[in-house]
Order: structure tokens, then sequence, then C-alpha cells
């Protein structure tokens, strides 16, 4: 009888080691699914094929022409030529008492660091090594048209970097506009109470 049985046992432990080697799962094939409900949408997928699409793709490009929202076409290069022709052209489309608002943020964040706090050009990093920028209140830059300026913040002028990634373009407008009325209120004659101090 108890050989009878270890014979039993050793059969089913050998029939084991023998399953365990060569029943293999398929990793391609999903596993048994009990009631998947609604695990699978009926819905093609964005990057599944399609049949019914003449490219055969289900997420389709873009129509040319199309802008990301927040984006206006900007028909200009990074020259000089084209920066003086945007300070032609390009006028700030936005309010500039709301702009500035924002722009104070704008600026604080991401012109501080060369341009300092009060545009003068030395910020921490112009501080540290960094080539100093010129005094944004300074007579050339005054002169600057805002879309000048514009073209600037987009592609960026010699060691000034491009914050064309960084700033949308509503940003970069409004810092300009901040940046333009702080360069008016130092151009402004100071008020009578201030001047007899
Ligand atoms: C990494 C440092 C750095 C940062 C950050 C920076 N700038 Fe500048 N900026 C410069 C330098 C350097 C110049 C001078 C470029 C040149 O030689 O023409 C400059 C030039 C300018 C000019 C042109 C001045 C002129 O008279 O030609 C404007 C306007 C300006 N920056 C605005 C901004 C604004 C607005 C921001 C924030 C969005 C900003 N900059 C952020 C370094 C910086």
């Amino acid at each position: 009888m108890i050989a009878r049985l270890n014979w039993t046992l050793l059969a089913l432990f050998l029939l084991s080691m023998i399953a365990n080697f060569t029943v293999r799962p398929d990793p391609t094939v999903p596993n048994i699914e009990i009631l998947p409900d609604m695990a699978h949408s009926v819905a093609y997928a964005s990057f599944s094929p399609n049949p019914i699409l003449p490219d055969g793709k289900t997420m389709q490009p873009p129509v040319p022409g199309t802008l990301p929202r927040g984006f206006a076409p900007l028909h200009y290069q990074a020259t000089p030529e084209d920066a003086l022709r945007a300070a032609a052209e390009l006028k700030n489309p936005i309010d500039p008492q709301k702009a500035k608002e924002r722009g104070a943020v704008v600026y604080q964040n991401f012109c501080t660091p060369c341009h300092g706090g009060a545009l003068r050009g030395d910020g921490a990093v112009a501080l540290h090594g960094f080539p100093a920028p010129p005094n944004l209140l300074g007579e050339k830059s005054m002169k600057l048209a805002e879309g000048q300026m514009f073209h600037i913040l987009t592609f960026g002028q010699k060691k000034m970097p491009s914050y064309a990634s960084q700033l949308t373009m509503n940003d970069r407008w409004s810092a300009i506009a901040y940046v333009r009325s702080m360069q008016n209120a130092a151009a402004a004659p100071a008020p009578a109470s201030e001047a007899a101090k």
C-alpha cells in the first residue's frame, strides 16, 4: 500500500517537473480574463492601426497651418533685419495696464537674474561673471520699439537667450509692457514733491 502511494507521488513529482520545463506561458498572449467587463474599449487607440482612415493611422496629423492654442503665426527669422522689421510691424496686443501686473511676475522670475530688479543690468548672474546686459533704462534700450523687444525675447540677441520656449507670446508681451512701464517711469520727470526732497 505504502509502496504504491510512493510510486504515485514519484510519478506526480516527475510529471510536475516535466511540466515545469515544457509548459511555458506565451508572453505575447494575454492571460485568461474572466469577465473583463469594459476593460477593452471598442474605440481605436491613438497609436493603433486603423482600417477606416485612408492613411491607416488612427491619430491624424494636424491640418497644415494648424496653430497650437495660445500661439499665433510669427513670420520672422532670427536676423537683425527681421528684428527691425518686427520693430516697425509688431504692436503689443495686450492692454498695457493689464499686462503690467503679469509682466512684473514674469520679469521677476525670468529676467531679474541677469537684468536685475531695477533693470540696470546688475542681476546676480551678471555680478558673478555672466556678461552684463545693458541697462534697460539706458538711452539705447529706452528707444527700442516693443516689436523689437518681442523679437529679442523670441529669438534672443547675442548673449541674451531666446525665451520662446519658456514664455508664451502673451507672457513675452506682458514682460515687455512691464519693462516699458518701468522705462516710462524712469523717463518721467519726478513729481514736484519728490523733486523738493
Ligand atoms: C541669461 C541672462 C539674461 C536673461 C535671463 C535675460 N536677458 Fe535680456 N539680455 C541679456 C544680455 C546679455 C543682453 C545683451 C545682448 C546684446 O549683447 O545685444 C540682453 C538684452 C536684452 C534687451 C535688449 C537691450 C538693448 O538695448 O539691446 C532686452 C529688451 C532684454 N534683454 C529684455 C529681457 C527680458 C524682458 C528678459 C526676461 C524675459 C530678459 N531680457 C532675460 C541677458 C539676459
